[in-house]
């Protein structure tokens, strides 16, 4: 059949999946010119307002949303839509849980949130490591406080899962940390679905002293207690450190069980700055903070196996940790875990990301 000489733009291409995909590389590097916590509150921006708009979340589901029924799993007795979720971080203060839904995500985690709110350390704060896939950063739980994501929650829909990310403030000592995470969880306890108690980020001075034998139990044990006496209980999880030894892996494997502790998110940012292909120098200008993307998917996939290992598949786990591809998320599974979650991945993929995991599930 002979072709038009003139070229249509279907023969272009302009209207096929591919092109729309090799359309991020292109958004990406013009956000990459801006400062990082700038580009993110950029996306934020559009996502939010175009969503105001009538017809874009329906065009945006549409386009990124794999509506399967094999995805769904049961974990912690909630059911899930689909095991891919949205690491704590992005959206901190629950101000666009839903629209982060319509990228396909099967839950969405917000926080990590304190009793009070605090501004987080200064600024730059966050940084890329393109060579590497990676990202640091030394946010420092910055966040509204708890009150207002419990606010803007009351409004939730109830089909995508929401789990809360709680903290404790810079200035509580570690002593009385428990209270924090108290005020939190009853705050949240309406609104989210599960909790990630975060005992693990890099950013606040001491927080991961809190992964010792004796605090984690007791704050561990604490937060079980008043969710026992609540009308219906809640997965209680708690975040871990990459950086723990096997011997404080032990620990925790018997803390989660003589706790009652419903899983593990395992993992957060690490602290090492080992085999990254950027500059020692320009990693070191960069300075203190959480190292998360490439550079931390071995250690990540390496402690969830551990982890499953010890507790003989006992207990749930949710693998967090250089999720960028399909191939990444099976290998998370394959060690053991029962979902995943990401962020650097998004950030460097894309919005395609959750859909291309999902598509080769
Ligand atoms: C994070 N992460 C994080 N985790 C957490 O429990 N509470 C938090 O407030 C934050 N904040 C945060 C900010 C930024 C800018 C990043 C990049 C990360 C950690 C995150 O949830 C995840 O555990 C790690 O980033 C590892 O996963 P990825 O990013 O490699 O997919």
């Amino acid at each position: 059949r002979s072709r038009s000489p003139i070229a249509t733009p279907r023969q272009f291409g302009y209207f096929r999946p591919s092109l729309i995909r090799r359309m991020y590389p292109f958004f990406r590097a013009l956000l990459f010119l801006l400062p990082a916590e700038s580009a993110h509150h950029l996306v934020f921006f559009i996502i939010k307002w175009s969503c105001k708009i009538p017809g874009v979340a329906a065009i945006i589901k549409k386009k990124y949303q794999v509506n399967n029924p094999n995805l769904r799993t049961t974990v912690f007795g909630l059911d899930f839509p689909n095991p891919v979720g949205l690491a704590a971080g992005f959206d901190k203060d629950a101000k666009l849980y839903k629209e982060l839904g319509y990228f396909g995500f099967g839950f969405v985690e917000i926080g990590t949130l304190t009793p009070r709110p605090q501004p987080g350390n200064p600024k730059p704060r966050l940084f890329r490591l393109k060579k590497d896939q990676a990202l640091i950063n030394r946010m420092g739980f910055n966040n509204g406080g708890v009150m207002a994501a419990a606010r803007r929650l009351t409004k939730r829909d109830r089909q995508l899962i929401v789990g809360g990310n709680i903290g404790k403030n810079k200035d509580t000592p570690n002593e009385d940390a428990v209270k924090d995470y108290l005020a939190c969880y009853q705050a949240l306890y309406p609104f989210v679905d599960y909790f990630v108690v975060n005992v693990s980020s890099p950013n606040t001075p001491n927080l991961r002293a809190l992964q010792d034998k004796g605090p984690l139990t007791e704050l561990l044990k604490t937060i079980k207690e008043k969710d026992a006496e609540m009308p219906l209980s809640k997965p209680i999880l708690l975040k871990i450190a990459p950086d723990l030894t096997n011997e404080q892996l032990d620990d925790i494997v018997e803390i989660v069980q003589t706790t009652g502790t419903d899983g593990i998110v395992a993992t957060n940012t690490t602290i090492s700055r080992a085999g990254l292909q950027t500059p020692t120098s320009t990693v070191d200008a960069i300075g203190l903070g959480g190292l998360s993307g490439q550079p931390v998917k071995n250690r990540s996939t390496e402690v969830i196996k551990y982890l499953h290992a010890k507790s003989q598949g006992s207990i749930p786990i949710i693998a967090v940790g250089g999720i960028f591809t399909a191939a990444d998320a099976q290998e998370k599974i394959a060690a053991g875990a029962s979902l995943v979650q990401l962020y650097t991945g998004f950030v460097y993929n894309g919005p395609a990301t959750v859909r291309n995991i999902l598509k080769a599930w």
